[in-house]
């Protein structure tokens, strides 16, 4: 059974708790939980990996390309959190694993809200991207590289 990586970035660890009127009461062992009963239900596990550190995220995102290069790994559903705005790293680390597929979540939508989040350095890199639809979105995200 081939895995998908749920891949959270900054802050987002401290989903439930951190301004709910935009990320929800749900918390990130919740999201992951919902992940894995999503992905399963497809026919795929989940791997899942938070980090507050793009270095980290980097790694993450260099062992998911040599996986799916193996043939074990399906694609990454990726929230970059900040990160989407400001990391060319994390654009270069996804154009480096092509053509293992990302797909971009956000949970609020980010184009409804500060001038600095319209902006994606991870938009062009991605397989597609997901915004504004809650944590439901990465149910939305991991239907999409199932069925791709
Ligand atoms: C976010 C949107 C980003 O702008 C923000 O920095 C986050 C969360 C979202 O899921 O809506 O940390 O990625």
């Amino acid at each position: 059974m081939k895995t998908i990586l749920i891949l959270n970035g900054p802050n987002l660890n401290l989903l439930g708790t951190r301004e709910p009127d935009l990320y929800g009461h749900e918390s990130l062992k919740d999201v992951e939980a919902l992940c894995a009963e999503s992905a399963q239900a497809h026919g795929f596990n989940v791997q899942t990996l938070q980090s507050n550190h793009e270095g980290a995220l980097i790694d993450a995102i260099h062992q998911a390309g040599a996986a799916h290069k193996a043939g074990t790994l399906l694609g990454v559903v990726f929230n970059a959190g900040a990160y989407t705005h400001t990391s060319i790293g994390l654009h270069d680390a996804i154009k480096g694993i092509q053509p293992c597929p990302v797909v971009e979540v956000h949970i609020s939508n980010v184009f409804a809200r500060e001038g600095f989040r319209h902006h994606s350095y991870i938009s062009p890199v991605a397989a597609g991207s997901i915004v504004g639809f809650g944590i439901q979105g990465y149910q939305l995200a991991i239907q999409a590289l199932a069925q791709a």
